[in-house]
């Protein structure tokens, strides 16, 4: 079943008088329980892709489809509703907040949902434990590995039960080993049935998911 339907869709950004042609006429379908890795070259429009599928933007030509909704046509409020609901995103710089915990940083999307203390215990325990946390979860950011860093913001997306996880470049600032440990928590997620799109640099990386596609100049060069 089809999640994720981008249909010619262009992205332009204008600085300075000059047009750079982020996504040029992009195609793509990713189905429910797909885990896709994205690789090209820097600049390439990965990133640019990523935002539109995670609508934090939309595209000026073409269409987009999530789950059945046309989300070209959407306001900035039901964007954010959308991506409060169903987008977890996850970054190549953790982006916790440093005065936070790691049970305190998982929580705190879910206290933006409205969730009463009693409500959000158990999802953030449940969060914490899928990436074996727990013991860890009274430890502020500057207090964890890189790792360990990289697993709490994967709880806090999980926390909030996304359909899709997006992350960019998860490994990128983590040692190769460091990088296999989170690469194997987004399997078992991915086997548990997330779908998963996840940009990297790194070929080892992109060949344990389930398929590949490459990109070049705002262009999908490869889909295999
Ligand atoms: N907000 C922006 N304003 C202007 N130009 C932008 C903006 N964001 C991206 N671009 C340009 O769009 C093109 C695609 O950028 P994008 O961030 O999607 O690349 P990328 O493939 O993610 O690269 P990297 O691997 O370095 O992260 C680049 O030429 C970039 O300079
Ligand atoms: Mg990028």
């Amino acid at each position: 079943m089809t999640l994720i339907q981008i249909e010619h869709v262009s992205k332009n950004y204008v600085m300075g008088g000059e047009t750079i042609r982020a996504l040029d006429d992009i195609s793509l379908e990713i189905d429910h329980g797909e885990f896709v890795a994205i690789m090209g070259p820097s600049g390439s429009g990965k990133s640019t892709l990523m935002n539109i599928i995670g609508c934090l933007d939309i595209a000026d030509y073409g269409d987009y489809v999530l789950d059945g909704k046309a989300i070209n046509q959407l306001k900035d409020a039901q964007l954010a509703e959308i991506r409060n609901q169903k987008i977890g995103f996850v970054f190549q710089s953790f982006n916790l907040l440093p005065g936070l915990n790691a049970y305190q940083n998982v929580e705190l999307p879910l206290i933006y949902r409205g969730m009463s203390k009693k409500e959000r215990e158990p999802l953030v325990m449940k969060a914490l434990e899928a990436v074996e946390l727990v013991d860890r979860r009274r430890h502020l950011p500057s207090e964890l590995s890189g790792g360990q860093q990289q697993r709490v913001a994967i709880a806090r997306t999980l926390a909030g039960d996304p359909a899709i996880i997006l992350a960019d470049e998860p490994t990128g600032a983590l040692d190769s080993n460091t990088g296999v440990e989170i690469l194997n928590i987004f399997k078992r997620l991915n086997k548990q049935g997330r779908t998963i799109v996840l940009i990297t640099h790194d070929l080892a990386v992109a060949r344990e998911a389930k398929r590949i596609i490459q990109f070049r100049d705002g262009r999908l060069s490869e889909v295999g």
